[in-house]
C-alpha cells in the first residue's frame, strides 16, 4: 500500500534516563552520602556523557563501564568524597538501576502489537543485558543494540544506523524514544522519527533537529504509536 510506506515498524529505546533511572543509584545511598547526594548524581551523569563525547571526538574509545567509573572518580574527587567503599557500592548500583514506574506496563502493552521493540544504548552489551534483566524488563526486547559494534558514542550518526541495518528498515520507519534531548537531536539529524520523553520538564534543545513528539513519560506512547502520523 503506498500510504503505508511511512508506517512505524520499530520502537528503538534509549536506556539511561529513559527506561532506567540513573539517579536511583545515588538515591539508595542518600543517607550515607548526605547533602551532596543530588550534586554528586548530577555531576556523575554530566561527566559520564561529557567523557563519551570527548572520547568519540578524540577517536579514543573506551567502553561505557570504564567511562562511568572515570566520571564517578572525577565527581567524588571534585566533591572531596574519599570513601572507597562508597565508590564501589555506587558502581555496583549503576548495574542495578531501577526502571521508571510506568516502564514495564507500557512495554507489555507495546509487545502485544506488531512492532519490533529494541534497545539502542551507549552501554556495553554485557551491562545492558544484566541491568535490563535485573529490572525485569529484558524479555520485552527483540534486540539489544550497543554502540560497541561501531566504537563511537551517541550522537555520532554511525550509532543511529545500527538499528536500521540490524532490522533492515529505513530511518523513517523507526521511532526512536529517549529522555535525553541531545540524543533526540542526534537521532532526528540522522533521519529517525523521534519521541522525546521530557521527564524533567526541560526546555527543548536549540539544535535544529526537533522531536516529532514530546511526552512527559511513556504512558502516552502506545496511543501515539497507534494514532501517530509521523510525517
Ligand atoms: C544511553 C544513554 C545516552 O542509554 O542514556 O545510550
Amino acid at each position: 500500500m503506498p500510504g503505508d510506506s511511512n508506517k512505524i515498524r520499530a520502537c528503538v529505546f534509549d536506556v539511561y534516563g529513559t527506561l532506567l533511572d540513573f539517579n536511583s543509584a545515588i538515591k539508595k545511598l542518600r543517607d550515607k552520602i548526605g547533602p551532596q547526594s543530588e550534586q554528586l548524581s548530577a555531576l556523575w551523569r554530566s561527566k559520564q556523557l561529557e567523557y563519551s563525547w570527548l572520547r568519540t571526538l578524540m577517536g579514543k574509545h573506551t567502553d561505557f563501564d570504564q567511562i562511568t567509573a572515570d566520571a564517578l572518580d572525577f565527581s567524588l574527587s571534585t566533591l572531596s568524597i574519599k570513601d572507597k567503599d562508597l565508590r564501589n557500592d555506587l558502581m555496583g548500583l549503576f548495574h542495578k538501576l531501577e526502571p521508571f514506574p510506568e516502564v514495564s506496563k507500557i512495554l507489555k502493552e507495546l509487545k502485544s502489537n506488531e512492532l519490533s521493540i529494541v534497545i539502542l544504548s551507549n552501554g556495553t552489551s554485557h551491562t545492558l543485558t544484566a541491568s535490563l534483566q535485573q529490572a525485569k524488563i529484558n524479555f520485552y526486547f527483540d534486540e539489544i543494540y550497543s554502540i560497541e559494534t561501531v566504537g563511537k558514542f551517541k550522537p555520532h550518526p554511525d550509532v543511529y544506523r545500527i538499528p536500521c541495518d540490524g532490522l533492515g528498515l529505513e530511518p523513517k520507519n523507526i521511532a526512536f524514544i529517549s529522555a535525553n534531548s541531545w540524543d533526540i537531536a542526534g537521532a532526528a539529524s540522522f533521519g529517525l522519527k523521534t519521541i522525546w520523553v521530557n521527564r524533567s520538564g526541560s526546555k527543548n534543545e536549540v539544535l535544529t533537529f526537533d522531536p516529532n513528539f514530546e511526552i512527559l513519560d511513556l504512558t502516552m506512547l502506545p496511543e501515539l504509536l497507534s494514532a501517530g502520523d509521523f510525517r
